[in-house]
């Protein structure tokens, strides 16, 4: 039977993919935004002024984002270092889309992407042209220069959605990504942490960004444990690896909420996991219930969680950026 041999946590966002000089091109769209932060939304000022004694300008210097920046690169090398090393024959992967294959008229709770193959094809010129400033330069993080195809995992694909199916997942079905795009949370995988090189794999695709249908952190829990089951019951004597793609709190940092996650991660605290309250996983920070995913996937394995890193990456005197969080679990 196959086995869980690693999980990863890995955060995904721009700032891993762009300089630290480059930061800065997100702040005006920071500005002109609302924000969701602990239950309430807030303008950019209003945020500023809340957490005015936070000091966050002290924390998104030229310096300081330099040094969290070569910290995040360290701690992406470390976790693909440690990919190499275990060698695992298969990836399962719980990631999301943005509204880059699916958009409003479909967009399924919860999906599995079982094709022979996975085009990660370069974006179209016309919507290339539209991304906005710091997320256009941040592009080939996810996509290599020409595109790529990498190897599916159908076989195992096809198992785990009758074995969800019968667990209660209802879940859509897809033979491939709609218009060959491989969604950013997948493509960072396969680059920085497979190295360009990745093994079959099998993206789980959850939503959790757009309303109204995103399945609750329990829900995504219970996802988790019954995609481990079904893994557990996969015939060929394989060792997997299961991913977790996205997050920290973003994209206003909520170093409270992060470390007190990571704690119940390392601790196995289900009840904190699954009780993690839906108003506090809106936008970027809806991304963590892909962790809670593997969470749920773990629950069962003895895999031991070890923190690489977290980074909390500021870029504004609000607080906005992305807190990036890197976890392994042997
Ligand atoms: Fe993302």
């Amino acid at each position: 039977m196959a086995r869980i041999v690693l999980g990863m946590g890995v955060s995904h966002g721009p700032m891993l993919t762009t300089t630290p000089e480059q930061w800065p091109l997100r702040v005006p769209a920071d500005r002109a935004g609302k924000h969701p932060f602990r239950g309430q939304t807030w303008t950019f000022a209003d945020l500023a002024e809340h957490r005015r004694a936070d000091r966050f300008d002290l924390q998104s210097t030229p310096d300081v984002m330099r040094a969290r920046h070569a910290a995040c690169q360290r701690a992406l090398d470390r976790l693909a270092d440690i990919f190499a090393e275990v060698k695992p024959d298969v990836a399962v992967i719980f990631g999301n889309d943005q509204m880059e294959i699916f958009n409003e008229t479909l967009n399924p709770a919860f999906a599995v992407m079982w094709g022979d193959l996975i085009a990660n094809d370069e974006m179209a010129p016309a919507r290339y042209a539209k991304l906005p400033d710091g997320i256009k330069e941040a592009i080939p993080g996810y996509i290599p220069p020409g595109g790529a195809t990498y190897p599916g995992e159908p076989v195992l694909g096809r198992h785990v959605i009758g074995s969800l199916m019968a667990d209660g997942f209802d879940v859509t079905s897809m033979k491939g990504f709609p218009t060959h795009e491989t969604p950013h949370a997948f493509g960072f995988i396969y680059r920085r942490v497979m190295r360009d090189r990745p093994v079959p794999s099998l993206p789980l695709l959850q939503n959790t960004f757009f309303p109204p249908n995103q399945p609750t952190a329990r829900r995504c829990y219970d996802f988790g444990r019954a995609v481990a089951k079904a893994i557990g019951t996969w015939a060929p004597n394989g060792r997997v690896a299961v991913f977790a793609s996205g997050g920290l709190s973003h994209f206003v940092i909520d170093e409270q909420m992060d470390r007190a996650f990571l704690d119940a991660l390392r601790t196995r605290n289900a009840a904190h996991i699954t009780g993690m309250r839906e108003e506090l996983l809106q936008s970027g920070n809806s991304e963590i219930k892909n962790w809670i995913a593997l969470s749920g996937a773990l629950a069962d394995t003895p895999c031991e969680f070890s923190l690489v890193d977290y980074v909390p990456c500021y870029r504004s005197e609000a607080g906005t950026g992305t807190a990036n969080g890197f976890v392994c679990w042997r």
